[in-house]
């Protein structure tokens, strides 16, 4: 009988590519998302990569009456992938309750959940932020946790520390985090990619979104860090390699082979790269010049991290394999997909 994994933020950007992973290795995946920030065709769109349509379930996790009468009518799940959460920085200082009560409510129902119906393994989407800026690079997992600079990376912190002491505090739970570093690209067929609603707060969307006409410029914020080039660094992975270590920590979990109960992964290439280089990686992929101009450094920006991953290399025999060019590459086929074809938006 194929294992079930609830995948929660399943139509999201990561959890609908880690969806298509688990498809691929044999698990049958339900998604639960509130489509806040994403699209019931992703479901779709995952069932016409994989061949097998996953059962979503539109609801919120904040709502804790559903979230355990949804795990008590869907008896033998045997993990939970978190990835449902708000997640963008800078709208996370304007609305801090906002922030704290999606991402800890939910995540406080979704452990109270498994606790009553003894589904044991979580996999939960956490965070390089909680490194702030680290004094040694590349960072490692036993780097301290610094204080968080935007409520965003607070949830975060505080989500690893919900889970560090709920399975703590019970017998039989299980629980991965994976840090990651900055997730980009798209999956290769086209169909999935990153959505984001309005202006996007992130590079490369908002370098795609320039590069395809939607935006006039794209603002590199800053060059005049202590850096080769000025521009910030950060440790750029292609979304399919991070989707592939979701399935890797699953099976950990599944088969017993964790050496701790709560364990941590930074999940990252090992290789900083600049605003600037990033750029230069679009530029070459597409062919095209890229309108920009650096303005000012953007607040609670930190100057440079990027992963020490081998410990995610060692213990989960995870690593890239995709190379920035690559990942580049795809989120730009992705880009022209969307305006072409992918939906009325
Ligand atoms: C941030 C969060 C990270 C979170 C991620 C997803 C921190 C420290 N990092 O990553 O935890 O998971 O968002 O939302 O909280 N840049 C420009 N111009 C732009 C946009 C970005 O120059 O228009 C630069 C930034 O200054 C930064 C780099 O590009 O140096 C990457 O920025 P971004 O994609 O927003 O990710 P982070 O801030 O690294």
């Amino acid at each position: 009988m194929k294992k079930k994994i609830v995948v929660t933020g399943g139509t999201g950007y990561i959890g609908s590519h880690t969806a298509v992973e688990l498809i691929n290795e044999g698990f049958e995946v339900i998604l639960i998302d509130n489509l806040h920030n994403s699209e019931s065709i992703v479901a779709e769109r995952i069932g016409e990569i994989t061949g097998i349509n996953p059962h979503l379930e539109v609801f919120d996790l904040c709502k804790r009456k559903k979230v355990r009468s949804f795990f008590r009518d869907n008896p033998g799940i045997s993990a939970i992938i978190h990835f449902a959460a708000f997640k963008a920085v800078g709208e996370s200082v304007n609305k801090p309750l906002e922030y704290y009560r999606n991402n800890l409510v939910s995540l406080i129902n979704l452990l109270e959940a498994m606790k009553e119906s003894g589904i044991p393994s979580m996999v939960f989407s956490s965070s390089c932020t909680v490194y702030g800026q680290p004094e040694k690079l590349p960072v490692t997992e036993d780097a301290p946790v610094q204080p968080a600079i935007s409520p965003y990376g607070n949830t975060k912190q505080i989500g690893e520390e919900i889970i560090r002491d709920t399975i703590a505090a019970t017998q039989g739970m299980k629980a991965i985090a994976l840090r990651y570093f900055n997730p980009i690209g798209a999956h290769p067929s086209g169909l999935i990619g990153e959505l984001p609603r309005g202006v996007p707060e992130n590079l490369v969307p908002f370098i795609t979104q320039t590069a395809i006409g939607l935006r006039d410029e794209l603002k590199v914020f800053g060059d005049d860090y202590d850096t080769p080039d000025g521009s910030c660094i950060r440790d750029y992975l292609h979304v399919v390699d991070l989707a592939k270590a979701h399935v890797i920590a699953v099976k950990r979990l599944l088969s017993q082979s964790h050496k701790n109960n709560y364990e941590v992964f930074n999940l990252g290439t090992g290789t900083g790269v600049s605003v600037l280089e990033a750029i230069k990686s679009f530029e070459k992929v597409s062919g095209l010049k890229l309108k920009y101009t650096v303005t000012g450094r953007r607040a609670g920006d930190i100057e440079k991290i990027w992963a020490d991953p081998s410990l995610a290399n060692r213990e989960l025999g995870w690593k890239t394999e995709s190379s920035l060019d690559d990942a580049m590459k795809t989120a730009w086929e992705w880009e022209k997909n969307i305006r072409n074809k992918f939906k009325s938006s």
